[in-house]
C-alpha cells in the first residue's frame, strides 16, 4: 500500500466499484473472454484488502447485471464458476478479517452452485462487524427500484402507509441496501462514463471516478489513487461552496 490514506474525514465510508473492462482487457492480449473475467477475479482480494487497509468502512462490487444475461451462455456460466471459485479460495481469509458479508439483487435466479455458498457466506458472517463487503450479483437498480415500489403500494392498499405522507426513507427502506450508507465514492474501471444501472438513486450525491485502468490492471495502488481523487473532490449537496466552507477567512 503506497498510496497515503486521506484524513478520516476526506475518506468515504461507502465505496462501489464498478468492475469493468475485463473483455477488453484480454482482447488486446489475443485471449479468451474468460481469461479476463479469471485474471479480473484474482485481483479482487487486493482490492477488498485495501479498502480495509484504508479504513474504509464498506465496499459494494458489481459483479453481474442484471443486464448481463444477455451474454453469451458459456461466458455468463464461465462468470458464475469464478465467482464460486473466488468465494471458496477467499471466504476463511475474509472472515478473520472480521467481514461482514452480503449480497443485492436477485440471487434465487443463480445456479445452485453460487447460490448456496453465498447464502452461507451471508450467514455465517452476519455478525461481523468489522467491514461491510456487499456483492451485486444479478442486480439492476430499476429491478430494485420497482420492486420498492411494489411493497409501498401493496402497504398503501393494505393500509399501512399513507400515500400522501410517502417520504424518500419509506422507499429508501425498501431498497435492497436498507441500512447501509449511501455511496460516497463510485469507481468506474475501463474510461466508460456511465453508471449501467448500478445504486442509481443510492449514489445521488456520490462522487465518480472514473480511471482508464481495465479491471485486471486495477489494483491496490489503483485504488488508493481513487481515494486520493475523491479527497480532493468538495461534496456539496445543493449548497454553495461557502456554505461547505464556513471557516474559510473571509477578506
Ligand atoms: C466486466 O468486464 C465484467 C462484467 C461485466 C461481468 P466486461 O466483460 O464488461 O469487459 P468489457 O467491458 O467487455 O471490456
Ligand atoms: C457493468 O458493466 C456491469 C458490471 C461491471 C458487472 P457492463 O460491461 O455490463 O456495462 P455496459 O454494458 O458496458 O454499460
Ligand atoms: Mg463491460
Amino acid at each position: 500500500m503506497t498510496q497515503p490514506t486521506p484524513e478520516p474525514k476526506r475518506l468515504p465510508v461507502h465505496v462501489g466499484i464498478i468492475m469493468d473492462g475485463n473483455g477488453r482487457w484480454a482482447s488486446q492480449r489475443g485471449l479468451p473472454r474468460l481469461e479476463g473475467h479469471r485474471r479480473g477475479a484474482e485481483r479482487l482480494i487486493e482490492v477488498v484488502d485495501a479498502a480495509i487497509d484504508h479504513g474504509v468502512r464498506c465496499l459494494t462490487l458489481f459483479a453481474f447485471s442484471a443486464e448481463n444475461w444477455k451474454r453469451p451462455a458459456e461466458e455468463v456460466g464461465g462468470l458464475f464458476k469464478l465467482g464460486e471459485w473466488v468465494l471458496r479460495l477467499h471466504l476463511h481469509r475474509l472472515s478473520k478479517r472480521h467481514v461482514r458479508f452480503s449480497t443485492i439483487g436477485d440471487i434465487t435466479a443463480m445456479p445452485e452452485f453460487i447460490r448456496i455458498p453465498l447464502e452461507e457466506a451471508v450467514a455465517a458472517s452476519k455478525d461481523n462487524t468489522g467491514f461491510e463487503l456487499v456483492i451485486a450479483l444479478n442486480y439492476g437498480s430499476r429491478q430494485e427500484t420497482v420492486k420498492a415500489a411494489k411493497q409501498l403500494a401493496a402497504d398503501a392498499v393494505a393500509g399501512k402507509i399513507n400515500p400522501d405522507a410517502i417520504q424518500w426513507d419509506d422507499l429508501a427502506n425498501r431498497l435492497e441496501t436498507h441500512g447501509l450508507p449511501d455511496p460516497d465514492l463510485i469507481i468506474r474501471t475501463s474510461g466508460e462514463s456511465r453508471l449501467s444501472n448500478f445504486l442509481l438513486l443510492q449514489a445521488a450525491y456520490a462522487e465518480i471516478v472514473i480511471t482508464p485502468t481495465y479491471w485486471p490492471d486495477f489494483g491496490a495502488e489503483a485504488f488508493g489513487a481513487a481515494l486520493q481523487e475523491y479527497a480532493k473532490r468538495e461534496r456539496r449537496y445543493g449548497m454553495t461552496g461557502e456554505q461547505i466552507r464556513p471557516t474559510t477567512q473571509q477578506s
